[in-house]
């Protein structure tokens, strides 16, 4: 019998993971990939093939690791959610509506992790918080997400046991239960469950974040999530994107960035860091940051606000 070359393959939002080098190399000559390589950063541990061609997926080798244009999951590890949802809830206490942005939004993982978060503030008023506004520059990516929330359940999968560990505290919350769950499988594979309860609290959109500033709300705080997204765009355009921003958004907002955003490609292509250009345009570092520390000790501050 003919083993499909699938079945040994953990998919990964287009990216196939699989355990040893003779594996990815007969999946990358079955699929039309967009390049192989050995990954040792968790939560990706193995060998992982993307599919589609670079020019399709944007899939870029680079010193033996794929960057890929989509890549995201459930709870991210770069920042600590809990740590976040803190600070959130006691900065928007007594605000009545706060609008929330996902831009470069992939898959949907993050922004259901958002969704997740926010529901479980303290603050009972968290309804105004949603819907989420999620936004990806990628069509194929946005259609693909609206197609999943009329599904009955989103599926993501996931191997980081830590991550097992922050799901298994948050399904001690019962209400937590209508969200989502997750299956462990023998690969230590975590099947991650989006409910449609969560997915109704997002909508999304296509956008380019260059362009769209000029339709975020200024009546109301704004969280601007734009997280590993900044090395597909040109420096050319941070000054003027991240100063037309800080005009635009009303006092009390902040924007997050990611982990990938500071280290990795974004130091090695670009002339100045990124938060250089989001502190130049009048933004400030948040004390209470949300960074694991633990994952990215170099880094200073992920979470900026505009006061
Ligand atoms: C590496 S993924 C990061 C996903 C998620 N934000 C995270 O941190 O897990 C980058 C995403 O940004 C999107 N993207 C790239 N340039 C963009 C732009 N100018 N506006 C909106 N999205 C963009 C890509 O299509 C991709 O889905």
């Amino acid at each position: 019998m003919k083993i499909s070359p699938l079945s040994y393959a953990r998919n990964y939002n287009n990216k196939y993971m699989v355990s040893d080098k003779k594996k990815a190399s007969s999946l990358s000559t079955q699929l039309n990939f967009g390049g192989e390589a050995e990954i040792k950063a968790p939560p990706y541990k193995g060998y992982m093939v993307c599919v589609g061609t670079k020019h399709e997926k944007g899939a870029v080798i680079k010193k033996g690791l794929v960057y890929n244009r989509d890549t995201t999951s459930f709870l991210r590890s770069d920042l600590d959610w809990q740590k976040l949802a803190k600070y959130l809830d006691k900065k928007y206490k007594e605000t009545e509506k706060v609008n929330v942005y996902n831009y470069g939004c992939s898959n949907g993982a993050e922004t259901y992790t958002l969704a997740l978060i926010l529901s479980n503030l303290t603050d009972k008023d968290s309804d105004k918080y949603f819907p989420i506004i999620a936004k990806d520059i990628r069509k194929s990516q946005i259609a693909d997400n609206i197609f999943n929330k009329v599904m009955d359940d989103i599926v993501f999968y996931d191997n980081s046991s830590k991550k097992s560990d922050i799901m298994t505290q948050l399904l001690a919350d019962n209400e937590n239960r209508d969200y989502f769950y997750f299956i462990n499988d023998i690969y230590n594979t975590q099947e991650i469950h989006i409910k449609p309860k969560l997915a109704k609290k997002v909508e999304f959109t296509y956008g380019n974040i260059l362009n769209d500033v000029d339709k975020i709300d200024s009546k109301a705080p704004s969280i601007i999530f734009c997280r590993n997204m900044w090395q597909y765009i040109d420096e050319k355009e941070y000054s003027e994107f991240f100063e037309k921003l800080y005009e635009k958004l009303a006092p009390n907002s902040i924007i997050i960035i990611g982990y990938y955003d500071i280290e990795n490609d974004a130091h090695q292509r670009h002339k100045n860091a990124i938060d250089d250009y989001i502190l130049e345009a009048g933004f400030v570092p948040s004390i209470s940051d949300a960074a694991n520390k633990s994952l990215c000790p170099d880094i200073n501050c992920l979470v900026f606000e505009k006061n």
